[in-house]
């Protein structure tokens, strides 16, 4: 059964400012030296629950605001066996620099939002994820040569996000036709199904 969840909450209500406890990646994987994917706005975390058992030689964590959406994908994480993946309960505009905390360097290797926000309305614009804070935070802990990738169907709020990903001088930007991975997100099937456009990009940190 799929556990029932507000469709939407808001980032900015007292209830999500926590701080999660850091972390602690020696105390979740198997192996904890294995490159790291991180997908921020997670939800039931299918994408992530596929792509663990298709790429055994990566660790993937999810970050998600819907708390019961998080006990639900780390339930099936477990009863499949999965000791690659691990979800985290996480107002990422808040709190991701406290729950990364503690994240050695050069894991993470890879970084995917998408279709992260269903704020549309002007009058909701301070409750999208994505912010230059969130950017620095991300390339803050990315490895040199490691990806962001981002995909939304919202055409003005894919121009924004890219615009703010611009910003940061640490990264370069290379664009995308396809879905670079072998698996699709719940929002991205769906969006496909209508036959509407999806905007994607990929951002690159530089450096050697
Ligand atoms: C439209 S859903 C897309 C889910 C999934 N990525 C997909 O493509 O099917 C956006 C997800 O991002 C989550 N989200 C939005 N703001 C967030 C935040 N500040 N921190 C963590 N998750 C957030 C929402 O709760 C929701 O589950």
């Amino acid at each position: 059964m799929r556990v029932r969840v507000h469709q939407h909450v808001n980032p900015l209500a007292p209830y999500y400012r926590f701080v999660p406890q850091p972390f602690e990646i020696e105390n979740v994987f198997a192996s904890p030296d294995l490159p790291l994917l991180l997908d921020i706005g997670s939800a039931r975390g299918r994408f992530l629950l596929k792509m663990a058992e298709v790429e055994p030689q990566w660790n993937f964590l999810g970050v998600e605001i819907r708390e019961p959406l998080v006990v639900e994908a780390n339930r099936l994480a477990e009863e499949n066996n999965l000791t690659n993946l691990r979800y985290e309960f996480c107002n990422a505009s808040f709190a991701l620099d406290k729950l990364l905390i503690n994240l050695p360097a050069n894991l993470l290797q890879m970084v995917t939002i998408q279709f992260s926000d269903p704020w549309y309305k002007k009058k909701h614009a301070k409750r999208r994820m994505v912010t230059s804070d969130l950017v620095a935070t991300i390339v803050g802990h990315l490895k040199i040569s490691g990806r962001i990738f981002i995909q939304t169907d919202v055409d003005f709020l894919a121009e924004e996000m890219f615009t703010v990903f611009r910003g940061n001088a640490d990264l370069s930007e290379i664009e995308i036709a396809e879905n670079p991975f072998p698996v699709k997100t719940e929002r991205e099937i769906a969006v496909e199904e209508k036959g509407l456009p999806i905007y994607r990009r990929i951002f690159e940190k530089s450096g050697s």
